[in-house]
Formats: structure tokens, C-alpha cells, sequence
């Protein structure tokens, strides 16, 4: 079997703490044990581009237990456990190609190797695994590292449609994922049907709020054991993700200033308490930054000009692209990592600003992503897509398509029931009531 990880003898250690991480996630457990009785993905080839995590194990043994011959490759160079990677392949037997702190050659190599798999299905967080099939496919490639250029560009045209010809469909998991695939859409690129997990409720709703709130706060907290009770912390973005952020800063004791685009986000963000305004004038005024955006260069020289000394800055977006890091360099006459995941820019008049995880999403990077509970619905929604694509097969158009509202729901019942929470039915009356206009107040 082919594998590149950092170290086999890490397997025991993350056995444990996958064993740790499943006892949180009863709705895919479920799943697995009934995947294991019908195979629903018997035959299947799937290759998934994901966080390599605890509960990424979870979801991968699921796929597995159904059928699926599965590869597993990083969706991001800093957030592999390289325990957990060590398991999959050495209890698991399941081919995995990824290593904390990878350069971005060998993350591509990686790439290329799950690819190599000629899946039938895809299964991405952030589009790379899609969007690099599509680049090889189309002979564009440009946007990868040059080492992979090479390799692609000595194809044959037949060799590298041939990387297309066995795909049905792919799932995707974040919203950045999701912007980048309707994009492709829109073009006329995307060349098989994706289903969008992200936007299911029982996906964004807990995992980018309480997930991504949550670890976002414990990446920032393990890398710097700094206190934000009294502190001033600017969230860049209002959507879920940085709702659940301001929502955790401010329970922390912080004083939460949100910087958005979007005027309805930014009255929601009013309302909910926080003071609103531009980055341009947060800058001076924040002791911690976080950009959760899904967008580029949100915080740019301009506004690293007027941080105070001290300022601490993070990404949680799904990409590196929401600091201007290379500007900030531009400005730095000294760099050095003071502790892991801090990186201290010395500016020309003295002051130091510290960027954490080299602007990578924090709470993976720093902290172990989001908490296994509220992965136990996101992953629940990728195996029951997985498995609902697997009998789709050929039926689906060449666009992004939304999670079965049956498929979301089940995974509501399923969670309440596993938390031992019951809630009400309707009566007929009531059912009744309803479904007609003719009844009066
Ligand atoms: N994305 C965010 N947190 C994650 C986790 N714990 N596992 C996999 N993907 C994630």
C-alpha cells in the first residue's frame, strides 16, 4: 500500500485519540454500523481531500465500513495530526498522504496522489482536490506548484481527460469550498455534480458556528496563553463562522469590535451588541484580529501601519489569502517565531506585531479543529451524501446541488435522539391548522 506520512510509529497514540474523538460522535457511528451491514458503497473508489483529524478518522472508517475504497490526502499543510494519519494507515489499512507542515510541493504531490486513486467520488474541504482535477483535466496549470506543473504538463491530452472519466459526483464541506465550485459552475467548468454539505443546517448552523467558534478561541488561546478577558478583539466577517467567534471573545471577557461588508450582517452584528466599523479604524484600537471572510487580503499594510505594538493577528478562513502577509514582510525589519505558531514582525519604529499559524486557519493549525460533537453531524451529512451520490449515479447534472432536506433532517432526529433530547409532535388539529386558510384566528 502507498502512504506518505510523517511517522508510522505515531499509530498508537492516535488510535486512542480517535477512539477519544468517536465516543462524541454517535450520529456517525450509527451510520457506520449500518454501512457495514448493506455496503451501500461497495466498489465505490473515493478519494477524500480533508482536515486530517480525529474526526476525519471517524468519517473515513464510515466510508470504508460501507464498501468505499477510500484515500485520504490534507486539505491544508498545518492541519494533519500526524497520529491519527499513522492509524488510518496502520490499523486501517486506508492510504494516506498527508504531513504536518508540508511544503506546498509535497501538498500538491499529495493531491496528485489521491487523484491517482481514479475515483469515483470526491470528497473536498476548499475545492483543492476538485479544482486540481479540473486544472489537469484542462490543461491549466498555472495556479499549482511549479513541480506539479512539470509533472502535468508531460500528460498526454488522453492521460489527462482520463483523470475525469471515472468521476460522478463529489461532495464539498466549507463555504470557501462552496463559492469556489459555483463559480466554476457559473462558467460552464464544473464538469460533475457536487453536493454542497456545507449548506446543510445540520452543517453550518453548529459546526461553523459553535466549531469554528470554539476551536477558532482555543488556537488563538493555545498559541499565545494569552487573556482576552479586557481585551479588544476584532472578528472580520459576520457570517456563521464569525458569529460563533464574537460569540466566544465575548464570553470570554473581550470587547469585540466586527468588521463586515455585507449591511445586513453588520445590523445583525449591531444588534447582537458589538460595535461595527472598518477595518481601517479597528486597526489601531485591537489587541487580537481574526479574519473569517472567505476573501482576500481583508487586512492589508495600510491597516498593519497602524496596529499598536503588540497586536496579535489570525486567519480562521479557509484559505491564507486574508492577510496580506507578504505586505506585512514589506514592512518588517526583523522576523522570528517566538513560540510555535508565533511569528514576531519587527517594525521599522519598534513596534511588534505577531502573526499566528503563518496565517493559516487557526483552529487548526494551532488548536485540533472543531470539537468532535458538532463534526458528528457535519460528517454524518458527507457519508449520507456520499452514499446518496454512489446511487445517484449518472442522473445528477454538472451543478452544485444542496443536501436532501431528508438527509438534513434525519441527522436533527438522529442527534436529538442521541443526546437523549425528545420534543414535541404535532397534533392533527394542529397539522390541520396549518395546511389551510379557511380556519379563523
Ligand atoms: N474542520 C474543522 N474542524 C475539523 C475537524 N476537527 N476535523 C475535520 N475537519 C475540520
Amino acid at each position: 500500500m502507498d502512504y506518505d506520512i510523517k511517522d508510522i510509529n505515531l499509530a498508537a497514540k492516535g488510535r486512542l485519540r480517535i477512539e477519544w474523538a468517536g465516543m462524541s460522535m454517535p450520529v456517525l457511528s450509527q451510520i457506520r454500523e449500518r454501512f457495514s451491514r448493506e455496503r451501500p458503497l461497495e466498489g465505490v473508489r473515493l478519494s477524500a481531500c480533508l482536515h486530517v483529524t480525529t474526526e476525519t478518522a471517524g468519517l473515513v472508517k464510515t466510508l470504508k465500513a460501507g464498501g468505499a475504497e477510500v484515500v485520504l490526502c490534507a486539505s491544508n499543510p498545518l492541519s494533519t495530526q500526524d497520529d491519527v494519519a499513522a492509524s488510518l494507515v496502520a490499523d486501517d489499512e486506508i492510504p494516506v498522504f498527508s504531513i504536518k507542515g508540508e511544503d506546498n510541493a509535497t501538498y500538491y504531490s499529495h493531491i496528485l496522489a489521491a487523484l491517482r486513486h481514479r475515483p469515483h467520488l470526491t470528497m473536498d474541504d476548499g475545492a483543492d482536490l476538485v479544482g486540481a482535477l479540473h486544472f489537469i483535466a484542462l490543461n491549466k496549470w498555472d495556479d499549482l506548484a511549479p513541480s506539479v506543473a512539470q509533472w502535468g504538463s508531460s500528460l498526454s491530452e488522453d492521460e489527462r481527460r482520463d483523470f475525469l472519466a471515472n468521476v460522478t459526483g463529489g461532495t464539498e464541506e466549507t463555504t470557501t469550498g462552496v463559492i469556489r465550485l459555483r463559480s466554476m459552475e457559473k462558467d460552464g467548468v464544473l464538469q460533475f455534480p457536487i453536493v454542497s454539505v456545507n449548506d446543510a443546517n445540520t452543517k453550518h448552523l453548529f459546526d461553523n458556528r459553535y466549531g469554528t467558534g470554539q476551536s477558532t478561541v482555543d488556537g488563538i488561546i493555545r498559541a499565545t496563553n494569552r487573556l482576552l478577558a479586557g481585551s479588544t478583539f476584532v472578528v472580520s466577517g459576520y457570517g456563521w463562522c464569525g458569529r460563533g467567534v464574537t460569540m466566544r471573545a465575548k464570553g470570554h471577557g473581550a470587547h469585540v469590535i466586527v468588521c463586515e461588508v455585507d449591511p445586513l450582517r453588520a445590523l445583525e452584528a449591531v444588534m447582537d451588541g458589538f460595535q461595527v466599523m472598518p477595518i481601517a479604524d479597528a486597526a489601531p484600537l485591537g489587541n487580537f484580529f481574526c479574519t473569517l471572510t472567505g476573501d482576500i487580503n481583508v487586512i492589508r499594510a495600510e491597516h498593519f501601519k497602524l496596529m499598536r505594538d503588540g497586536a496579535i493577528v489570525a486567519n480562521s478562513g479557509h484559505f491564507d489569502v486574508e492577510l496580506d502577509l507578504p505586505g506585512l514582510a514589506d514592512l518588517a525589519t526583523e522576523r522570528r517565531f517566538i513560540r510555535d505558531f508565533v511569528e514576531e514582525f519587527l517594525l521599522e519604529d519598534g513596534r511588534r506585531l505577531y502573526v499566528l499559524g503563518e496565517g493559516r486557519l487557526i483552529n487548526l493549525a494551532a488548536a485540533e479543529g472543531h470539537p468532535s460533537s458538532v463534526m458528528d453531524m457535519s460528517f454524518a451529512n458527507q457519508a449520507l451524501c456520499a452514499e446518496y451520490m454512489a446511487k445517484q449515479h449518472g442522473a445528477m447534472k454538472k451543478q452544485v446541488y444542496p443536501v436532501p432536506p431528508e438527509i438534513d433532517e434525519e441527522i436533527a432526529r438522529l442527534k436529538l435522539a442521541a443526546m437523549g433530547v425528545k420534543i414535541d409532535t404535532l397534533t392533527a388539529e394542529q397539522e390541520k391548522y396549518l395546511s389551510s386558510w379557511e380556519i379563523g384566528t
